[in-house]
């Protein structure tokens, strides 16, 4: 048949142009979907529901011409920013009319389909003459008849008929690392994704930088040139997310690490209304934080890393340290030590490190518990690389120096009290160095947050003790001796406590999450009464058959969608008897929505109040997981609070009904029901309004119930929604009635001034609603927060105002001591109250969020990392 080819290619070429132009448009994908039987051709794209981007095929401007990919870009910005490509290593070809190359243009285009394989319906790319597979999904024995959609965050998924996720480009990233992806490890495997560079500018194939978890720990993030570490972030000292703000494009950052029982990751998020914002792996080696400019219409870079000339991994040698309080950064020895070769160091190479000054001793032979040897502190380090962590029983500082002077070969160890990440036991992080100090750094004094001490092993006489090094030669030979025999204790020892502690550390392996009634069940055996497990609660709450439901929602039709929630959709449907009811559907293939699904349903069933949202039955028939509420005529507060022209429903007296009704509808879920129970995600949206503008607390989806005596719990999964987040629960996922106490007050100051938390405009020069609100009130103008559509005339108007201004900046205090208990606000908002306490600066907006912003070098992403780590990563 090789004969025959030339001659045959014009006319089906020509016949496939043709058949191009006159295939029926519904063989091309319409809207965010590919579903079988379309396929995707050169020139079209796919646009998610909501806008923010496209797929389709693409050239990158300096390729080879003709070669196309198909990728992800950003739908709304004028330059095509590519966040992933499918087949970056095997391009297409795509004849290109313009370059008049009538060989190549003559076989028919590229196409990117469903197709059936023999156990699965996958994504195949095809390359021109619709033969050769370039590339596709493969995935294994799911079924046929998946369709593919592209989400708003950029997520390409391809579903199953039931909704289960098979594959989606988040779990197979290329350069980009944008909101919601993660980048981390799964325990099981000890393997995770990883963000690769681009070899070029016009070549998405996989170039020699890459950025993940660090397999070895997951204590930090690591980037490699090929198999070599280039750059380190700092080790995670207890902190579970940080936030920046970034003056110049707006945007503020929330990076958080989260662990979960499968996987650690490392994951970030951005304000409401910030600009579309991405991290990448450039092909120059540089991890860069970009954010979307609009004045200038270009990507700025926010930050690049590695920072300084002495960052990149191992810069300074062993036992040096990059030192980044100086204007230049440079190495430096760390204290007691000396160049190696002092010639080369003065000449600015580095390479050969630094040694124990000449004059002092090495460090006394291994001599067990005591042999005198000191630790010298070195504050505001990024620790040094390759450490061990040791976690099963350290508590305190002295504990962890203890157990670096336990072992021959420790020469150093740096301590974090993690008491207030974490609830119960595990309090402590200790690591401990018994290999070379590579990749330390001093930091400068903004990096304050991410600095420890690092406690460098010094033998006794650098301390001051000359008389020592006689003592040790005459003692040296009997201590040898007796060091050898404890080694070896020792080594044995530590193998058989490790066998038993990995166990136990299985059960405890999320220590302070408790997330869920079930979780609380089993900590407390005597409330599984009380918190029941799914098949009990479905006995007492109603439940309503699937077939009514879809009669009421016109079989969830689009037409009936109101809203979206957390974990699913929710459409207003009509019972048969003529009941207007809200459903909630939660999505199926969300593993977690089911969790929060029996947290929520458990939980309201048993909670009756005229502000909160009432329940009134549930169905779990299949797959399907629906709660059906009263149906509340005006929404949520959110949707007419923000909204330029609805706004002017909300008069003051309105505002003040919403304001006190939520404050008592919190105070029952405190107090004065038979549980406590923390909400932890009230924000506006969560307030539902009904036909009189009463409200109702909805959405219980994130509750978390306390025992009779239990004040505050942590957790390291940090839910809820940034901005109403309280700061000691957001930085160390400790929560308690104040948590709710402080999105109560942010709530206050939105309905006071209609301005979004979230929002980035309207603030005046302040970092956020709180930060203004606050330095309007200590001017003396708190009068100027309030929204202009509220009517002043009446003078009450202003005092009840002045009041909610005042409760709210006491219930967002940094300190949840300072903040008032839900039953204070209920009173001072029912009586007035002549003397209320001053409230304070907010701390967290002005330090934390500002300052972070100024950060020099950003590598203090931190996390909630406790002490069972490492031995959970031997354990699987
Ligand atoms: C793929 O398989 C499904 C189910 O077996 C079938 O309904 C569909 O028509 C097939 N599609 C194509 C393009 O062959
Ligand atoms: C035209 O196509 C042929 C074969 O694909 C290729 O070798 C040649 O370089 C192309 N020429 C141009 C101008 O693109
Ligand atoms: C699909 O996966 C199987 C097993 O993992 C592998 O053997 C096969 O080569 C893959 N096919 C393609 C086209 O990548
Ligand atoms: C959904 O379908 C996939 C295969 O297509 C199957 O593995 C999975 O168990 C199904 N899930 C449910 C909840 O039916
Ligand atoms: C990355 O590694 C390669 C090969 O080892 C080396 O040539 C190159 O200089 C390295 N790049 C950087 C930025 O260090
Ligand atoms: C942990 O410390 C406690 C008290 O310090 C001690 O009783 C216990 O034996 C230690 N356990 C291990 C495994 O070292
Ligand atoms: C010291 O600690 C290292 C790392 O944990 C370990 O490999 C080594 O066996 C320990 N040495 C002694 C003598 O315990």
């Amino acid at each position: 048949m090789e004969w025959s080819r030339p001659a045959c290619i014009p006319v089906t070429a020509a016949a496939v142009v043709l058949l191009l132009l006159l295939l029926p448009r519904f063989c091309s994908p319409a809207g965010d979907k590919l579903t079988p039987g379309e396929s995707l051709l050169p020139g079209e794209t796919i646009v998610s529901d909501g806008g923010a981007f496209a797929l389709g095929f693409f050239a990158p401007s300096n390729a080879t011409p003709g070669r196309q990919y198909v990728g992800i870009w950003y739908n709304n910005i004028p330059v095509q920013t590519v966040v992933w490509v499918a087949n970056r290593d095997a391009p297409v070809t795509v004849g290109d009319a313009r370059s008049g190359n009538s060989s190549s243009s003559s076989s028919s285009a590229p196409s990117l389909a469903l197709a059936n394989g023999s156990a699965s319906t996958d994504l195949v790319l095809s390359d021109a003459g619709g033969g050769r597979v370039v590339w596709t999904t493969n995935t294994t024995s799911s079924g046929t008849g998946s369709t593919a959609v592209l989400l708003n965050s950029g997520n390409f998924v391809l579903r199953s008929p039931n909704g289960t996720t098979l594959w989606q480009s988040f779990d197979h990233p290329t350069d980009t690392f944008i909101p919601d992806m993660k980048v981390g490890l799964r325990y099981r495997t000890h393997d995770g994704a990883r963000i690769v560079s681009w070899r070029g500018p016009g070549d998405p194939s996989p170039g020699t930088f890459s950025y993940g978890m660090d397999p070895r720990t997951s204590l930090q993030m690591l980037m490699w040139n090929g198999t070599r570490t280039y750059w380190r972030s700092s080790a995670w000292t207890g902190y579970m997310t940080v936030s920046r703000y970034h003056a110049t494009t707006g945007t503020v950052i929330y990076v958080a690490v989260v662990d979960s029982e499968d996987e650690i990751y490392m994951t970030f998020h951005v304000n409401d209304g910030a600009p579309p914002t991405r991290y990448v792996v450039t092909g120059a080696g540089r991890f860069q934080l970009l954010s979307w400019n609009r004045d200038a219409s270009a990507w700025t870079t926010l930050e690049s890393w590695p920072s300084r000339s002495c960052s990149p991994y191992g810069s300074c040698g062993a036992y040096g340290y990059c030192d980044n309080t100086l204007a230049v950064a440079t190495c430096r020895c760390l204290d007691g030590f000396e160049p190696a070769s002092p010639a080369e160091w003065s000449g600015g190479v580095f390479s050969r490190g630094c040694r124990r000054r000449s004059q002092q001793q090495a460090l006394a032979p291994c001599g067990g518990e005591d042999d005198g040897d000191a630790f010298l502190d070195m504050p505001n380090m990024k620790v040094p690389d390759r450490f061990v962590l040791l976690g099963t029983n350290v508590s305190s500082g002295d504990e962890c120096a203890a157990e670096c002077r336990r072992n021959c070969s420790c020469v150093a160890y740096a301590y974090a009290n993690l008491r207030r990440s974490s609830a119960k036991g595990d309090t402590a992080r200790c690591l401990v160095w018994t290999a070379d100090l590579v990749d330390a750094q001093m930091v400068g004094a903004l990096w304050g947050v991410t600095a420890e001490t690092l406690h460098l092993r010094v033998p006794a006489g650098f301390t001051g003790r000359k008389t020592r090094n006689k003592i040790v030669k005459i003692v040296l030979p009997v201590l040898a001796s007796i060091s050898l025999l404890s080694c070896i204790f020792l080594v044995w020892f530590c193998k058989t406590r490790d066998k038993t502690s990995s166990s136990e550390s299985d059960k405890k392996l999320v220590p302070g999450s408790v997330q869920t009634s079930s979780d609380l069940a089993e900590r407390n055996p005597t409330e599984d009464l009380e918190f029941a497990s799914i098949r009990s609660f479905e006995k007492e709450l109603p439940s309503i058959q699937l077939s009514d439901i879809v009669a009421a929602t016109k079989n969830f039709s689009r037409e009936c969608m109101v809203g979206r929630g957390g974990f699913g959709k929710v459409y207003k449907g009509t019972l048969l008897g003529g009941r207007e009811v809200a459903v909630k559907r939660l999505s199926r293939d969300s593993e977690q929505g089911t969790e929060e699904f029996k947290n929520e349903a458990t939980l309201i069933s048993k909670l009756q109040h005229r502000n909160l949202v009432r329940l009134l039955g549930c169905c779990t028939e299949g797959a399907e997981r629906l709660l059906v509420y009263e149906y509340l005529a005006n929404k949520g507060l959110d949707a007419i609070l923000f909204d330029s022209e609805r706004r002017s429903l909300l008069d003051w007296p309105t505002r003040l009904g919403i304001i006190k009704g939520v404050a008592r509808g919190l105070l029952y879920l405190h107090q004065d029901s038979r549980l406590t129970v923390i909400h932890r995600d009230l924000k506006a949206s969560n307030v539902l309004l009904d036909a009189e503008m009463r409200p109702k607390i909805a959405d219980f989806g994130m509750a978390q119930i306390f025992g009779d005596n239990q004040q505050k719990a942590n957790t390291r999964r940090v839910v809820g929604t940034y901005g109403y987040i309280a700061p000691e629960y957001q930085t160390e996922g400790v929560f308690s009635v104040k948590s709710d106490v402080y999105s109560f007050g942010v709530l206050v100051l939105e309905i006071v001034s209609g301005v979004r938390i979230s929002s980035t405009d309207n603030i005046k020069g302040s970092p956020g609603l709180v930060a203004y609100a606050w330095r309007l009130w200590n001017e003396g103008n708190a009068s100027d927060l309030m929204d202009s559509s509220i009517s002043q005339s009446e003078s009450c108007v202003l005092d009840e105002a002045l009041l909610c201004v005042h409760v709210g900046l006491l219930c967002v205090q940094d300190d949840p001591n300072r903040r008032p208990l839900m039953s204070s606000v209920v009173s001072i908002l029912e009586n007035g109250s002549v003397s209320l306490p001053t409230p304070d600066k907010p701390a967290y907006l002005a330090e934390k969020i500002w300052n972070r912003g100024l950060g020099l070098e950003g590598d203090d992403v931190h996390n909630s990392r406790n002490s069972m780590t490492m031995t959970v990563l031997k354990g699987r």
